[in-house]
């Protein structure tokens, strides 16, 4: 048992005030540079630091080509921190951050930059009592994964021992097909065993997808009409506003599915379709998660329920933007979609004959994610003709972001002397009932993963499950060449809205 399991073994579970603190340990960022580290991660370790919840000796290497003194570094990780962090900046707390930092200056195939990197490590384990427990951070393109996880072995900073472990955390994307996402998890795992791997899918981090199993599995209210009895459909949408400017190296080439249905959505849908697990340890929920995928299909035929585009230039708000295809570094005929839409079946009792529809899209209406369950209509109504005229499906929307919280849409009488009902609303803002901010979605993982905490990271075999779902969907577009286009700041192609229309559905208008 580490130190911390002690600390939860012994502490009161009545307690809340005893916060999660990672022990002693440290983190090497590889691709502390990128847009990333200097975004996300770096913001949230200075969040958890101020928050208390590192160790006192907490240490933070960053290794990359620049020609970086530690001052250098510490300029970089200040700047990222006071632009990106959650909490207020306090210079005692990056005093302290800052006595642990070190940089290492070299490539991912260089034998002697990975030996400076062991001895830096080692150094700071004499002197920040970090006790050989270090996690790397992966921030990187995966195709060099091989040669970092080789190197990392080679130089023996990969291997945990009875006293020290060692962890890897990853970031997408985890291939771009069933069979290269494969090829990366064995490649990973013949370094790191798969308990050491922490795959990152930042949506499980937010509060509001974490929710999503309070909510189902704290209450009495929800669950005895989760199923295909009561619920009509599952509308999935992760709408953005912005457009790619900037990110045509990632993006051009993988699209909108790979991107975030591979991952974010598909672990969205997972957990609210999901059996309730035993428990939320990791191997419970994973294995409820499992079940799920495995049962979990495109609906055929693929051409008539999925729907994809790319946007063109347009409004977006006042601003008129470009389209796609000009804007900087994308192909000029590219036919990487930027709008993915799809219908997944789930074949179990609970599901069957349920569509699940997921969308996605860059330079959409306005940023919003959130989950829909849309329920059946009243087997009877007995009402007048036209009193429930504008009444629609009743819904349960989780709002994931922005506005986070729960709404619930049901009939209602309009006040008057005739039986007229409408929708109304029930709300639940997370704003006005909880007065605690909620942790960027990364502090939380990154405490996790310093904590072997592994609940909210999806294993090989999830990611696989995933890829297994979506290539079906991803060959059969690729066959169709160009994608339809969207004007900016609209709802996506016109396609999408025929995929529902052809079940008698319409997407929801966030
Ligand atoms: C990332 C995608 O995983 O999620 C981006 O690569 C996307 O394309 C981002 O913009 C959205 O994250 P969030 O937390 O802002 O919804």
């Amino acid at each position: 048992m580490n130190n911390n399991k002690w600390v939860n073994a012994l502490r009161d579970p009545q307690d809340k005030r005893l916060p999660r603190i990672a022990g002693p340990s440290g983190m090497v960022i590889f691709g502390v540079t990128g847009d990333l580290a200097r975004r996300k991660l770096l913001p949230a370790i200075y969040d958890l630091a101020n928050r208390g919840l590192l160790p006192a000796g907490f240490a933070l290497v960053g290794y990359g080509r620049r020609d970086w003194s530690k001052a250098d570094f510490e300029h970089y990780v200040r700047e990222a921190a006071v632009a990106g962090a959650r909490t207020e900046f306090r210079e005692n707390v990056w005093r302290r951050l800052a006595e642990g930092m070190e940089f290492v200056r070299g490539n991912f195939d260089d034998d002697e930059a990975f030996d400076n990197l062991a001895a830096t490590l080692k150094n700071l384990d004499e002197t920040r009592g970090t006790a050989g427990n270090w996690a790397y951070y992966l921030s990187i393109p995966p195709d060099s994964f091989a040669a970092v996880c080789h190197q990392l072995e080679r130089s023996g900073m990969a291997n945990s021992t009875e006293k020290a472990w060692r962890r890897v955390i990853i970031e997408k994307p985890f291939g771009h097909d069933l069979e290269s996402a494969h090829e990366l998890n064995c490649l990973v795992n013949a370094v790191f065993p798969e308990s050491s791997v922490f795959r990152i899918d930042h949506y499980l981090g937010k509060e509001t997808v974490q929710n999503i199993m309070a909510l189902r599995f704290a209450n009495q209210l929800f669950e005895p009409l989760w199923n295909s009895n009561y619920v009509d459909h599952v509308q999935i949408t992760m709408a953005e506003d912005i457009g790619l400017g900037g990110r045509a190296g990632y993006y051009d080439g993988i699209g909108a599915a790979r991107d975030v249905i591979q991952n974010h959505l598909i672990q969205l849908l997972a957990l609210v379709a999901m059996e309730e697990p035993i428990s939320f340890t990791p191997s419970q929920l994973q294995a409820e998660k499992i079940k799920v995928l495995r049962a979990t299909q495109p609906s055929y035929p693929i051409e008539e329920s999925s729907a994809r585009g790319q946007y063109a230039a347009g409004w977006q708000g006042s601003e008129y933007v470009r389209g796609l295809r000009e804007e900087d570094g994308f192909d000029p005929d590219s036919t990487t979609e930027t709008f993915a839409a799809c219908t997944l079946e789930i074949t179990s009792r609970r599901w069957a004959g349920v569509p699940f529809y997921l969308r996605t899209g860059k330079r959409l209406g306005r940023r919003v994610t959130e989950i829909a369950v849309v329920f059946k209509n009243a087997p009877h109504q007995p009402f007048d003709e036209g009193m429930t005229a504008s009444l629609g499906k009743n819904a349960i929307v989780i709002r994931v972001q922005p506005d986070e919280g729960v709404l619930i849409r049901f009939g209602s009488k309009v006040p008057g002397s005739t039986m007229e009902v409408r929708d109304v609303n029930m709300d639940f803002s997370y704003s006005e009932s909880f007065t605690e901010e909620s942790p960027e979605a990364y502090e939380r993982l990154i405490l996790d993963a310093l904590l072997d905490e592994s609940s909210l990271f999806p294993t090989n075999e999830e990611v696989e499950l995933s890829w297994r779902i979506l290539d079906p969907i991803l060959k059969t577009w690729e066959r169709e060449g160009q994608p339809e286009e969207y004007a900016a700041g609209t709802w996506g192609p016109r396609g999408a809205e025929e995929m529902l229309a052809r079940n008698g559905h319409t997407w929801r208008r966030p």
